[in-house]
């Protein structure tokens, strides 16, 4: 067994026990500490922080576009590759207090294919069922890590409902890539009644339920998954927040749930679904064209008392980034998951 180490994080002032074999945010997952995080990969920076006392400290491959040499040498790391041999005092240097202590530990699980259905050209509707454990806790808008049979690698996907608890069930919907690895097994290999691995829950794109502030969310691609959990949270428990979902494809054929969303718009009077298209020349098409971050600033709303929830590829979430502060809305209401990819990143 590994020697084990306190590691205590400043300022929430939490201790957890950390293997020297394991990172330090895969041993705060377990404990049930939900850190910021994205890649889990040394690749986005998103676990950053800054180590206050101990030095004894090694840190797994990671890229230096996320931690470059200077950085390192002032003290800060990346806890996604970080292996303790001390105790230590890390400093946390984006944290959310309602989080942090809601995390659910993470889990081995297996589960079973129950369907795979196209819902567009390259999106798939996966539903699985848990088989051991036959159920595990998540938050809606988190994800879980899928391992790809045969390797050691793993991809990661967000879940579209919003719990297990009733029939150990865990929908996602996941969209495929000419020659991703997972991509091509689901497409390729993957059948109904087939096990897989998974790890979870992960991620912090969970709806901050102490606000009382208007919502916007804007998605694209499979970003689909994790809005749609926190849409089906909202009518689950009937919250009447003011909605509203932008959703950005190339052409109408890019869309999918539509009957749903219709169907949520019935359901939660404040909300209003609204997709736009950036690559269509359907003349019949009525409804919006262009990139979603446009027609977000398009709509000239006022966005100051607004929580906002971006997700999907990177360019999208990074261009919504960069629009919403000169919207009003204020940093710290702005939650996202960029759906990284693992396959062409380079790392040192
Ligand atoms: C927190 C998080 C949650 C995620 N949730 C979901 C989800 O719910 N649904 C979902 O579909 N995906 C999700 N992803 C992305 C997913 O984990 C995979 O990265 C993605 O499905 C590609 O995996 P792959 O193995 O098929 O491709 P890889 O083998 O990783 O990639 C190989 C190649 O495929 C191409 N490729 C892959 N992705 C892209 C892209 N975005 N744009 C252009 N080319 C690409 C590139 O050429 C790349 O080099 C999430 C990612 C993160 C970080
Ligand atoms: S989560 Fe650590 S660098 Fe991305």
């Amino acid at each position: 067994m590994a020697d084990k180490h306190l590691v205590r994080f400043e300022p929430v002032g939490i201790d957890i026990e950390v293997r020297e074999d394991q990172t330090i945010l895969r041993a705060a997952f377990e404990q049930g500490v939900m850190l910021m995080h994205g890649c889990k990969e040394g690749q986005c920076s998103a676990c950053k922080s800054f180590v206050l006392d101990g030095e004894d400290i090694e840190l797994d491959r990671y890229s230096t576009f996320a931690l470059p040499d200077f950085e390192k040498e002032e003290g800060f790391t990346l806890l996604c590759r970080a292996h303790a041999y001390e105790d230590l005092t890390i400093e946390l240097l984006n944290y959310d207090e309602e989080i942090i202590r809601s995390g659910l530990p993470i889990q081995d699980a297996k589960a079973e294919v129950v369907s795979i259905d196209a819902v567009t050209h390259d999106m798939r509707h996966v539903v699985l069922r848990l088989t051991e454990p036959t159920e595990v806790k998540f938050f809606p808008g988190q994800y879980m890590d899928i391992a790809i049979p045969g390797s050691e690698a793993t991809r990661s996907f967000s879940m579209a409902n919003i719990s297990s608890r009733a029939d150990g069930r865990l929908e996602f919907i996941i969209k495929c890539y000419p020659d991703g690895a997972f991509s091509t097994f689901l497409d390729g290999q993957l059948e109904a009644g087939d096990t897989l691995e998974l790890t979870g829950p992960y991620g912090v794109f969970t709806l901050r339920e102490s606000s009382d502030n208007d919502l916007l969310f804007i998605g694209g691609g499979a970003g689909m998954a994790p809005i749609l959990s926190l849409l089906r949270a909202l009518a689950d428990r009937k919250l009447d927040r003011t909605a509203t979902f932008y959703y950005g494809a190339r052409t109408r054929k890019d869309l999918c749930f539509t009957d749903e969303l219709a169907a949520l718009e019935k359901s939660l009077p404040g909300f209003r679904y609204i997709p736009a298209l950036s690559a269509s020349e359907d003349e019949d098409w009525e409804g919006e064209v262009g990139f979603i971050t446009d027609i977000v600033k398009a709509s000239g709303t006022d966005f100051a008392k607004t929580d906002v929830y971006v997700c999907g590829p990177p360019p999208m979430v990074e261009a919504a980034l960069d629009m919403l502060p000169g919207l009003g809305v204020a940093e710290k209401h702005i939650y996202y998951d960029k759906f990284t990819t693992t396959g062409d990143n380079a790392s040192d």
